[in-house]
Order: C-alpha cells, then sequence, then structure tokens
C-alpha cells in the first residue's frame, strides 16, 4: 500500500512523530558533536578560562533530562578526572541556599537555556562560583548570554517534547569535557587520552546499529503498554539511565514507571514486583554485570518479567526466565550510557504509540518551563 506523504510527514522527515526523527538523527547529531569538538587526537573544546586543575568541585544543576545528563556526567568526571561533582535539581538547589567552597564551579544543563528554575539557579551562582558554564543547545538563550562560558550541544532543533536527540548531544558533549578535565588534571596521558577519543570515533556507528532494535522494540512494547507499573533499574553509569528511560515512558506513555540502582531493589521496590511488573534491566557487560544478573534473579523470583536490555555476550550468561531481550551491539564502557539511550527512547516511543497517546504533545507537559 502506498502511503501519501502530507506537509506534516514531509517536515517530520517522512516520520510519523518529530521523536520518531529526532531519534533516527542521533547518529549525525552525535557526529557533529565529535566533529565540533574533536580534531584527530586533540579535544578542540573551547573552556575559555575554565582549567580543571584549577577546580576542586563541579557544580551540575538541571532539570528533567538534562539533570539526568549531569548525572551520568558525574559518574564520567568523578571516574576519569577524580574531580567531586555535587548535582542537583534546579527547584532545590536554589532554595536550599546552596553552599559554594572556594574553587567550585557551577555548570547547568538546560536544552532550551529558558527553564525558569536553572535560570535562577544560575543568577544564584553568579557571585559565589569561580565560573558559571553551561552547556545548551540554543546559543542565544538566557542561560547561555549570562555565563561565562556557554558550550553549545549542536543537537539543532528539537521539537518533540520528550528530549532525545539534545539528551545523547548532551551525554556527548560531557563524555568530552569530562576527558578534558580528566588530561589536565593528570588522571588520563595523551596515550590513553587518544585511546578514548577513537573511541567516542565508534559512536555514530553504533548508534546506527542499535537503531535497529527498533523492530524487536515495538513488538515487546505491545505489551508494556498492557503494564500499569514499569520498573527500571540499572547499576552505576547505567543508572541515570534507568531514571532516563522511566522519565521518558512516563512522559509519553502515561504509565506510572520509576527508576532504581539495581542496589536498591530490596530497598523498597522490590515489594512492587509481581507477575504484572515489567522490570527493565539496563545492563551492557560490565564490571557489574554479575551483581546485576543477582538482582534480577531476586526479581524474576517474585514472578517479575525481566526485559533485559545487554550485548551479545551478557544475553547469553544471563540465564533462563528472562521474559525478553533486546540485544544491543557490544561497545567500549564509556560510549554505554549514550547508546542506551536509543532502547529507553524506543521503548518509550512504542509503548506510546501502542497506547495511543499525543507522542510529540504530551498532556500537561511543555517543551520550556519558563515559569516556576
Ligand atoms: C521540560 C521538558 C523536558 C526537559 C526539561 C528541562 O520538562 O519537557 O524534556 O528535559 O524541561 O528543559 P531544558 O530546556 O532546561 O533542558
Amino acid at each position: 500500500k502506498q502511503v501519501r506523504m502530507d506537509a506534516s510527514m514531509a517536515e517530520k522527515g517522512g516520520y510519523k512523530h518529530y521523536m520518531a526523527k529526532e531519534i533516527a538523527q542521533q547518529p549525525t547529531v552525535v557526529g557533529g558533536v565529535l566533529s565540533a569538538y574533536v580534531q584527530n587526537d586533540q579535544i578542540t573544546m573551547d573552556l575559555g578560562p575554565v582549567d580543571f586543575s584549577k577546580i576542586d568541585r563541579l557544580s551540575i544543576v538541571a532539570c528533567g533530562t538534562a539533570y539526568y545528563a549531569g548525572l551520568t556526567a558525574k559518574y564520567w568526571f568523578e571516574h576519569y578526572a577524580r574531580l567531586p561533582v555535587d548535582i542537583d535539581v534546579a527547584s532545590e538547589f536554589r532554595y536550599r541556599e546552596a553552599p559554594f567552597s572556594p574553587g567550585t564551579a557551577a555548570l547547568f544543563v538546560s536544552q532550551s537555556g529558558e527553564t525558569a528554575d536553572t535560570l535562577a539557579a544560575l543568577r544564584y551562582s553568579r557571585d559565589k562560583a569561580d565560573h558559571i558554564i553551561s552547556l545548551i543547545n540554543v546559543p542565544e538563550s538566557s542561560i547561555a548570554r549570562e555565563s561565562d562560558v556557554a558550550v553549545k550541544i549542536h543537537a539543532g532543533v528539537e521539537v518533540s517534547v520528550a528530549s532525545t536527540k539534545a539528551f545523547t548531544a548532551q551525554l556527548t558533549s560531557f563524555a568530552i569535557m569530562a576527558l578534558k578535565a580528566a588530561h589536565q588534571r593528570g588522571h588520563m596521558s595523551a596515550d590513553v587520552l587518544a585511546g578514548k577519543l577513537a573511541e567516542l570515533r565508534q559512536l555514530p556507528g553504533l548508534m546506527s546499529a542499535a537503531l535497529s532494535i527498533d523492530d524487536i522494540t515495538q513488538k515487546i512494547s505491545t505489551k508494556l503498554a498492557e503494564a500499569r507499573d514499569v520498573l527500571f533499574l540499572g547499576r552505576g553509569q547505567m543508572f541515570p539511565l534507568a531514571l532516563e528511560g522511566a522519565l521518558k515512558l512516563k512522559e509519553i506513555s502515561y504509565i506510572h514507571a520509576e527508576g532504581y540502582a539495581s542496589g536498591e531493589l530490596k530497598h523498597g521496590p522490590i515489594a512492587l514486583v509481581d507477575q504484572h511488573t515489567p522490570i527493565v534491566v539496563m545492563a551492557p557487560h560490565d564490571g557489574l554485570f554479575d551483581k546485576t544478573v543477582s538482582n534480577m534473579q531476586e526479581v524474576m523470583a517474585r514472578g517479575g518479567r525481566v526485559l533485559l536490555i545487554s550485548d551479545v555476550r551478557a544475553a547469553d550468561s544471563a540465564g533462563d526466565g528472562v521474559w525478553n531481550t533486546i540485544t544491543m551491539p557490544e561497545a567500549p564502557e564509556l560510549l554505554q550510557p549514550i547508546l542506551y539511550a536509543i532502547p529507553a527512547q524506543l521503548i518509550a516511543y512504542h509503548t506510546a504509540i501502542a497506547k495511543g497517546t499525543d507522542v510529540d504533545q504530551p498532556r500537561n507537559l511543555a517543551k520550556s518551563v519558563t515559569v516556576e
């Protein structure tokens, strides 16, 4: 059957929704981030006066999906650069009047650059932080204009209310910034840095490959659409992804979803598990995988239905009893959170379609929240 393309579909590049188009654009978008900030074996990201070797602490502040990008970055800055990171949601940060110790740089993440709470937190930090850095998509925005250094994420215009390509562009920019910090602080040699940058160059290709999970995700999502509650679990640098996966799902499918650190399972959420509860486990085969398998077994022993998102090696060793598996390409550790954004987004997208909700304009939500 021939599909007639109307004007609105043309604007969406032949996709049914902006969200689908923006998910599909991600290999190109992250490729653009890499060409903006990496040349051969050098990082060219300009941070003006900011020298990470002269900073003792980084305070990251943001809302929504941008907050989860910041939370992932905390793992990277602390692991690779040994730089302590505080991370706050903007509304909490400003009202608790967070104190700053000397040597602290403040970093604000915002796709729109206009989120009221994030902007107010920036203004609160103005005379308190050594530097005001922002990671933004809109260079003319208030947050960009009021920062000492505004780093662009190069995502292009994002239309869908649920953020997708801005998230992976934020993560890619953060990965480069964390590597720069690691090198400046003497925790990463030029050789190791060159190796990490070579890994990052694999990202567009790996993301294209990961997009092929679309069909299987669509099939599984027809079942997820029947659930009342869905849990997302992740450990280490995959924990923020579990939170982002749950946020995406509740934003556009209106299914109640919660993200947890896998290790927190027995401190509460396991009480929710029964045969009606799908549990999405985001677990590439890393050093923590065996611990995740034991968390999965606890869930399965209580009848929970595990959807394991992992790579080939892990899918083989996870054991029986897993409800469904989505197999991702194998990827270097630094790339995993960026790559696993794709299943998080596609699960939400296809579940929303199965439920018949308005994917690009979910009820009660705004693309940019410019009021408190
Ligand atoms: C709203 C949007 C989210 C976004 C958040 C922060 O809630 O619906 O998609 O993550 O604001 O927006 P920002 O523009 O500051 O990144």
